[in-house]
């Protein structure tokens, strides 16, 4: 599988980046520990920024683990802020609920236990950034739905759109994942509501600025 960034580059800025933050540092060991896929400080620290460049108060996440992302952008829209987690196992809100308490964040934090493009339909309303992170054979869906809720100006955010190079010609190995992370990009990258921009870090980071 190709590389998409070199490992010594990533190395060195997850060096810089380091902030020692506890509850942060734990939710990574955790991650190790379980193989669970989170992701990570350099597409945290960039979550973080998005959030805090446009001001957003309110962060829709689809996909949300243990609560790894939700970490960053809950200190992105500070106190008077929110942020809406989903996630299918109650497990991974039980432990996002001990890891965001300890981090001082709870407050402004609601795990849904449902899955997730429901949730969004359901609790509708207007965001400021939706992120996803589901199943990649759900992401085309999820195009028009981010639209659809999203105000003018704000962003939808999408970890894994060069999932591990799987995205390459000759390198596809067919799965649904691989064909919904492909959808996904041809209709983001077509939609005339959004101006989109891939940042290859880690493992590809979709930027959509909705119009
Ligand atoms: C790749 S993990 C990422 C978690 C989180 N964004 C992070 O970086 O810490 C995706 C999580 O989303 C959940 N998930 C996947 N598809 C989902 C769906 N359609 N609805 C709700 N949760 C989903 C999985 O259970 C998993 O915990």
């Amino acid at each position: 599988m190709p590389e998409i960034v070199n490992p010594r580059i990533e190395d060195y800025l997850r060096g810089l980046y380091d902030d020692g933050d506890p509850v942060r540092l734990e939710m990574e060991a955790l991650g190790r520990e379980r193989r669970f896929p989170i992701v990570g400080p350099l597409v945290g620290r960039l979550l973080f920024v998005l959030a805090r460049a446009i001001g957003a108060r309110r962060v829709f996440e689809l996909g949300s683990g243990y609560g790894y992302s939700a970490l960053f952008f809950a200190r992105a829209v500070g106190e008077a802020g929110e942020v809406h987690c989903t996630e299918l196992s109650v497990e991974n809100a039980r432990l996002a609920e001990g890891f965001l308490s300890r981090a001082g964040v709870w407050g402004r934090v609601t795990y849904h236990i449902e899955e997730a493009t429901v949730a969004l339909a359901r609790v509708g309303g207007t965001w400021d950034v939706v992120y996803n992170d589901i199943d990649k054979d759900g992401y085309p869906a999820a195009v028009d739905l981010a639209y659809a809720h999203l105000r003018p100006g704000g962003l939808f955010i999408t970890d894994n759109v060069l999932w591990s190079g799987r995205v390459l010609a000759g390198e596809d190995d067919g799965t649904p994942a691989t064909a919904g992370v492909k959808e996904f990009t041809r209709r983001l990258l077509a939609h005339p509501g959004f101006v989109t921009s891939v940042d290859p870090t880690r493992d590809g980071v979709a930027v959509a600025l909705r119009l």
